[in-house]
């Protein structure tokens, strides 16, 4: 049995293989066909965190694939109350057949697979957002840049800046990422990356200047620069990312024909701004729906490697 809690754990072909699927599936519902992959099955959502694309993409794919999905907030559970994840783990991995979960802390979820029964797939952690990397993928292929491509990541060292770091590690591109002094991507997350780069052939540029990351890239993008969690730094944090906002001039040093991605939320006029987001080279919204199709070829990967 498998998890899907880093990118890390997987190779270049497996996530290839995820993604082949993903791609199927979306030309099957374009086509009005839902393959009823997950017929009367269950996805438990644990929401720790708040979330608009996650919850409606996962709970959306289950309803596509035949299951349901039962949407659980720790307010409501005793999750909130303080029962302990081993034993949480322990009763829903006997009732649902995969797990999905959006919390703090990365060794949460990694003991919350550790007791579970059935596959667990991680919706956000403050370290890593791998399921949005898939989408983020799928929407480069969609684009056309895969063939070596230059993506440059402006802004905080993050849940997303470390996604990127292993998803550019394990497919073999270049990344340049582009953070404020004080604001560097974790130290032993870059090692894995780097370690992983080695076989890849993967280029790993990491900054404090924004446009020297921004110029001749394929693929801009950057993430809010005050995470969930961390309400209370935002305005310290405004002053701090002074001169990292993702503008026309910005987009101008990279290549004339580059894309703009963003995870979502936005905050306009900080990390983006509104001219950048709605233009043409902005792909955020194709991004966002193929949320949806990426995590529902996740689903069907992890079920078929159940064993
Ligand atoms: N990008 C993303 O994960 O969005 P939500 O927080 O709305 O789920
Ligand atoms: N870095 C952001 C991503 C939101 C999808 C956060 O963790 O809040």
């Amino acid at each position: 049995m498998r998890h899907f809690l880093t990118l890390n754990d997987f190779s270049k072909e497996e996530l290839e293989n995820i993604l082949d699927i993903a791609f199927d599936l979306k030309k099957e519902i374009g086509n009005g066909i839902s393959s009823q992959k997950m017929k009367d099955k269950s996805l438990a959502m644990i929401f720790e965190k708040s979330s608009t694309r996650t919850r409606v993409s996962f709970e959306v794919g289950m309803t596509q694939l035949g299951g349901h999905a039962l949407f659980l907030s720790s307010r409501d559970t005793q999750l909130g109350r303080g029962e302990p994840i081993k034993d949480t783990a322990r009763v829903i991995s006997r009732m649902v057949d995969m797990v999905m979960i959006r919390t703090f802390k990365q060794s949460d979820i990694e003991e919350f697979a550790s007791y579970s029964r059935v596959p667990v797939i991680n919706g956000l952690t403050d370290e890593f957002h791998p399921v949005q990397l898939m989408a983020d993928y799928m929407t480069m292929i969609e684009c056309g840049k895969i063939d070596n491509p230059k993506v440059a990541y402006i802004g905080d060292g993050n849940n997303m800046a470390h996604s990127w770091l292993m998803l550019a590690s394990k497919m073999g591109f270049e990344l340049s990422i582009a953070t404020p002094k004080g604001y560097e991507v974790d130290e032993d997350i870059l090692g894995t990356a780097l370690e992983n780069a080695k076989i890849s052939g993967a280029k790993i540029n990491i900054l404090n200047d924004p446009k020297q990351a921004a110029k001749d890239a394929d693929v801009v993008t950057t993430d809010t620069w005050a995470s969930m969690g961390q309400e209370d730094e935002k305005k310290q944090r405004e002053l701090d990312f002074k001169g990292f906002q993702v503008d026309t001039d910005m987009m101008r040093l990279a290549k004339s024909d580059a894309i703009f991605l963003h995870c979502l939320p936005a905050y306009r006029g900080q990390e983006v701004s509104e001219e950048v987001l709605e233009s043409s080279q902005s792909v955020v919204f194709e991004e966002a729906e193929n949320r949806l199709h990426a995590q529902k070829g996740i689903i069907v990967w992890l079920d078929t490697h159940r064993g």
